[in-house]
């Protein structure tokens, strides 16, 4: 059986994986959050002692120690390192920056989309990250590249966490989204860049509903 397979890139902040995960409970869809792949792998460095932008060796070296599990329940997607639940404590600010130094090792990316493939061949997705139009799912049916203005982006990130109860400050996130999007979108390895064949929606001018229907009508005129 064939499985339709949605795609949506772009930058921390932009709102994919809130209005994918909606998107996806609408459909009917398995919703797929890449980006928390990447910050388990930089939560393993950090619990193990592991500079990952200076340590690569070290932390390649253990990666086949790494393993990600992933549960659907009615709160979503969980994600489990080593049989631990850490979907709340890759959210930390802490994680996200390792994240985006996790995500320039070419044998983490390797690992990670495997994981990935093998997951879009078995159900209906949407499946959000940076190079999923381009590179991890580039037959996708529907192929979305979601962005927004750097100021929405930080201020949504930090109600988002506000609301998860989990302390933190504007500006701060502001520099590290930048910091972020600098290193996501200048890597040597599947940089963050709309696909040629992507839609782009921007959201800086539309509320949540807003976008989950235009993204919502994007796919059912697709497929
Ligand atoms: O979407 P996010 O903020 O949870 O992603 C965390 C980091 O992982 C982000 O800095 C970029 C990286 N990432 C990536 O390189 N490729 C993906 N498919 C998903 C995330």
């Amino acid at each position: 059986m064939k499985y339709i397979s949605v795609a949506v890139d772009g930058p921390a902040g932009a709102g994919k994986s809130s209005v994918s995960k909606a998107v996806a409970k609408s459909l009917g869809y398995t919703y797929i959050d890449t980006g928390a792949m990447y910050r388990a792998v930089a939560l393993f460095a950090i619990n193990n002692g592991i500079d990952a932008k200076n340590e690569t060796e070290k932390l390649v070296s253990r990666l086949n120690e790494v393993e990600i599990d992933i549960k659907y329940t009615d709160e979503g997607q969980q994600i489990y390192l080593l049989g631990e639940n850490v979907s709340k404590r890759i959210r930390e600010e802490d994680v996200s920056v390792g994240a985006s130094n996790v995500a320039v090792i070419p044998e983490v990316r390797k690992k990670l989309v495997e994981l990935q493939r093998k997951m879009a061949e078995s159900a209906n997705v949407i499946m959000d990250g940076r190079d999923i139009c381009s590179y991890v799912l580039p037959n996708a049916d529907v192929k979305i590249f979601l962005t927004a203005s750097a100021e929405s982006r930080a201020k949504r990130r930090y109600d988002e966490l506000c609301e998860k109860g989990i302390e933190c400050d504007f500006e701060k996130i502001k520099a590290d989204m930048e910091y972020r999007d600098k290193n996501d979108s200048q890597r040597a390895v599947a940089p963050l860049k709309k696909a040629d064949d992507a839609i782009l929606i921007d959201t800086t001018e539309y509320d949540f509903d807003g976008a989950v229907k235009l993204v919502k009508d994007l796919i059912l005129e697709k497929t």
